[in-house]
């Protein structure tokens, strides 16, 4: 199946950067929103990006012009009317991401495949919300999305070899890695990431050390870029809990329960950087 046309639902964190790498690779894009403001924040983080590589000559202005020149803006699941792929990176919640995959359902033409990036929901129950299960897929991209390699793909119960196939070639072309994964509660990334993040949580909270000391820990010691409480709040700490109850219910499994100081967090409104303070403050 040919892909040239494709639809972002979500001009957040993520759908931006979707959208973005979509464009750079060439394919037209139509990055959707419920509200205009919204999708304008998400084409003035892309602009910002792109400026970046203009400025270190990576890209040319003309580059920045025409990938720009790729994306329009939308306010309405309509204009998914012809295209060949949706990527939806809305927020994580079932009953927004059904709502909108039975609407697209209706308004995308039928050859057309619709994915999510979400991050741990059942693929599988997505799919149930359309009359196509088969055309749907999961694409799960890292953040920050144009700078990480991987794409974790996630077959539904229902999810054809040749719509698999399609997303690998597709994300081949974004110049990404593809990893085959199967429909299980936070898939390979986050059931294996969450809980790390959630035990750096407890560790803060039983006193162990500083919030300072367990990021140097995990830096210097294991090497990895960022300390576990800096990516939380870089991930979001509201994604990071609703995460851990995904994976906490989708088990059964007590050893998933989310650390009580992050739900204070959450409750408290301090979701890591997009809120100006998490485990630490951000100027705005
Ligand atoms: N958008 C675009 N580009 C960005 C960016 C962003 N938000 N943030 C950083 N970059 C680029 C910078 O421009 C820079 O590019 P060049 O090297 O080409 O100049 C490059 O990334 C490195 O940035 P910095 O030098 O500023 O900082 P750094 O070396 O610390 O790297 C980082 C930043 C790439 C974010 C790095 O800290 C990192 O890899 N952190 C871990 C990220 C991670 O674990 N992501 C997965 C999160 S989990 C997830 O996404 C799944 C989920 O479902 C929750």
């Amino acid at each position: 199946m040919t892909v040239q046309k494709v639809m972002v639902v979500g001009a957040g964190q993520m759908g931006s950067g979707i959208a973005q790498v979509f464009a750079q690779s060439g394919f037209q894009v139509i990055l959707n929103d419920i509200k205009q403001e919204f999708v304008e924040r998400g084409l003035g983080v892309i602009t910002k990006n792109l400026t970046r590589q203009v400025e270190k000559a990576r890209m040319t202005e003309a580059d920045k012009s025409a990938i720009l020149a790729r994306i329009v803006a939308s306010t309405s699941l309509e204009d998914a009317k012809d295209i060949d792929l949706v990527i939806e990176a809305a927020v994580e919640n079932m009953e927004v991401k059904t709502k909108i995959f039975s609407q697209l359902d209706q308004l995308a033409p039928e050859h057309a495949v619709l994915a999510s990036n979400t991050s741990s929901l059942p693929i599988t129950e997505i799919a149930a919300a359309t009359k196509r299960p088969e055309q749907v897929i999961g694409m799960h991209f890292m953040n920050p999305v144009p700078v990480m390699k991987l794409v974790e793909i996630i077959r539904g119960l229902a999810t054809t070899d040749e719509v698999y196939q399609t997303i690998e070639d597709i994300t081949k072309k974004l110049q990404k890695v593809p990893v085959a994964v199967n429909d299980f509660p936070g898939f390979v990334s986050n059931r294996v990431l969450m809980p790390m993040i959630n035990e750096a949580i407890y560790t803060l909270y039983e006193g162990v050390a500083t919030k300072e000391a367990i990021d140097e820990v995990m830096k210097l010691g294991m090497n990895h870029p960022m300390g576990p409480l800096t990516l939380a709040d870089f991930i979001g700490l509201d994604t990071c809990l609703y995460i851990m109850e995904t994976l906490h219910e989708g088990f059964g499994d007590d050893k998933y329960r989310p650390c009580p100081l992050l739900r204070k967090y959450v409750k408290a409104g301090w979701l890591g950087k997009k809120t100006g303070r998490g485990f630490y403050t951000y100027e705005s």
